[in-house]
């Protein structure tokens, strides 16, 4: 997704843009480009390929001097990564540049029009449109021209605008895209997300739906879209900025795996208090608690598998029926929320677009919105009415391992605390599930320290085409997450399967030493599960086992057996997980590829 960086004050503009850009590379682009103005002149530099070349063509940035500048990465969506579809874009004079992040959904009639007054575009993007309208509208006063184009365009964005009649300045505007602008003593900044300006400063604000933002050196300032300046309070952003760095290890895919103990405590701890679940976020009395009919949880990728497990925990503990969708089909399919319903959306990001847009559609037909949500201040977490943080803290590599574990162990709490209260569970039972949730970050700390077992087997399997995971319940919950694990970081081709319908149609891929991971928490479903797994056997698959400690009756028919300690089985996904996370890790790493940035990915989906 494209990430943006600007820069306006007493230090050199580019290496600060250079250095912003680098910390959002989480974010995935194919291209980069930035502006610098010098008072008199702009130079421009726009490349195709990674950050580095960039930094190569301007020497660090030492070839593009002056004190404010706005640089980009770019995700391609409208025309392919090329040089001149990168950004920044310009007016035919130089004398207005934009970066974007988003998508303007009319620029097609919008350049006709600009064609037709004498406009020549110069590349195929979307966003070239919003720098030519800027041109056409500009009569000297900036804040007045922007409002013109923001009022003709449609669909989302995140802008960056500098114009060389007024060097003391850069602009910036929201809607529908991420965006933050912060302050130090030096200077005032833009970006897509906190950490690209977390080292030179923490005072951050959040910037709204249609606000726009006019930063000069020293102050910057916030309007509506009716023109009208708003106060805005700035949050002091507490984490450190070594937060968002490697620490030490390979990757920080491998990194935050091994965060996971902490980030499921730092969810827990501060909403058990004296052996009682207690969620003030919530925003829900015990009575409502008890009047809610049914759950639709929406959300997309590993957040939805996260919900899928969340199906089972909360229909089995709490007995409420939940629907889980996938947002990109919520939001078109008119769902049928009925009284008592109640929405949870899950995200990371707290930017996925579709999870925005199937909030929206929620609200708009009355009903409130819970958000189970990482990144604080984010549209989603602005949005939804009530938020539920995951505590993971900034999640850099591209596939999810610490954010999709804090989120299990939020709806695990959300679970036991609507059982409680609807008494569907009883105090002993209560008290259990209490100590076993409690339980789980040194359990996950253990299976993450006898990692050794997991590499040696994923050695075995980098070359492989096809992997399958088969479960039952929850384990097919947890099959989800493993094999999206595996195949987005290797590229290897899996699919996960509730085991019982492997045998209506995609058994037939079983072929002599194809590798099927089986999983297999759930005490009720053992046998079940065996049945699944002597069924593909027979045909030539290669069992992986992953099983609760105790389960020695699956050594007879599997090839190879993972442990997991034991805990109730509604949480066995926290722990199962940590293996086949280890496996999908191993196996990509063992392959060469670019584990924290898979290729096509983006690590915040801001786009539909
Ligand atoms: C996979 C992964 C994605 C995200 C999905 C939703 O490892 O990270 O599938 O889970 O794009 O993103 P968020 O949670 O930010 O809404």
């Amino acid at each position: 997704m494209c990430g943006i960086v600007g820069y306006i004050g007493k230090k050199e503009a580019a290496p600060i843009i250079l250095d912003g850009l680098a910390r959002l590379e989480y974010r995935g682009y194919d291209s980069a480009g930035m502006a610098v103005f010098d008072g008199e002149k702009v130079n421009i530099t726009k490349t195709v390929g990674r950050l580095k070349v960039l930094e190569e063509l301007t020497h660090g940035g030492e070839t593009m001097p002056g004190f404010s500048g706005i640089g980009h990465t770019r995700w391609a969506t409208h025309g392919a990564p090329s040089n001149s579809n990168s950004h920044p874009h310009f007016n035919k004079d130089k004398t207005i540049m934009v970066v974007h992040n988003g998508i303007i959904e009319n620029y097609i009639p919008l350049r006709n029009k600009l064609i037709k007054k004498g406009y020549e575009f110069v590349s195929e993007t979307d966003t070239e449109v919003v720098a030519q309208m800027l041109d056409y509208y500009h009569k000297g006063d900036p804040l007045e021209t922007i409002l013109k184009v923001l009022n003709r365009i449609e669909g989302s964005y995140a802008l960056g605008i500098m114009f060389t009649d007024h060097p003391g300045e850069i602009f910036a505007a929201r809607k529908g895209s991420p965006l933050i602008a912060g302050q130090s003593k030096d200077g005032c900044f833009i970006a897509s997300d906190v950490p690209a300006i977390l080292r030179y400063t923490r005072t951050v604000y959040f910037v709204e739906e249609q606000e726009i933002v006019r930063l000069g050196e020293d102050r910057m300032r916030f309007y509506t879209m009716d023109e009208e300046e708003v106060e805005k309070e700035p949050v002091t952003i507490e984490w450190d900025a070594d937060a968002a760095e490697k620490a030490g290890y390979e990757h920080f895919m491998l990194k935050e795996m091994y965060e996971q103990p902490k980030t499921i405590a730092d969810t827990i701890a501060p909403r058990i208090q004296k052996d009682k679940i207690e969620i003030e976020e919530l925003g829900l009395s015990d009575e409502e608690i008890r009047a809610v009919r049914k759950v639709h949880i929406v959300a997309c990728g590993s957040a939805y598998h996260a919900g899928v497990t969340g199906k089972y925990v909360l229909e089995g503990l709490a007995r409420i029926p939940v629907e889980v969708d996938l947002a990109s089909e919520f939001r078109y399919r008119d769902p049928i929320l009925e009284e008592g319903a109640m929405v949870i959306a899950i995200s990371q990001s707290g930017e996925t677009a579709d999870t925005l847009a199937a909030i929206r559609e929620s609200k708009r037909k009355g009903f409130r919105v819970l958000g189970i949500v990482n990144v604080v201040g984010s549209s989603i977490a602005r949005e939804a009415d009530n938020v539920m943080y995951t505590w993971a803290g900034p999640e850099i590599a591209v596939a999810t391992t610490k954010a999709y574990s804090a989120q299990l162990v939020a709806l695990y709490l959300l679970a036991v605390k609507f059982a409680s209260v609807r008494k569907t569970i009883d105090g002993a039972l209560y008290a259990s599930l209490l100590r076993d949730l409690k339980r789980l970050p040194d359990q996950v700390e253990l299976l993450l320290n006898n990692k050794e077992k997991i590499q040696h087997f994923a050695n075995r399997y980098i070359g492989a085409r096809d992997v399958f995971f088969i479960g039952r319940g929850i384990d097919y919950a947890i099959s989800l997450e493993g094999s999206l694990k595996l195949k987005e970081i290797s590229y290897i081709h899996s699919e996960a399967y509730a085991a019982g319908e492997l045998k209506h149609g995609t058994i037939s891929l079983i072929e002599e030493g194809t590798l099927v991971a089986a999983v297999s928490t759930q005490p009720a479903l053992y046998q079940k599960i065996i049945s699944n797994m002597v069924e593909v056997k027979a045909r030539g698959a290669f069992l992986l086992a992953v099983t609760n400690e105790g389960n020695r009756e699956i050594e007879k028919v599997s090839d190879y057996v993972i442990y997991i300690p034991e805990t109730n089985p509604f949480f066995a996904n926290s722990l199962a997980i940590i293996p086949l996370q280890l496996f999908g890790y191993y196996v990509a790493v063992g392959k060469g590829c670019d584990v924290d940035k898979p290729r096509n990915l983006a690590k915040s989906v801001t786009v539909e």
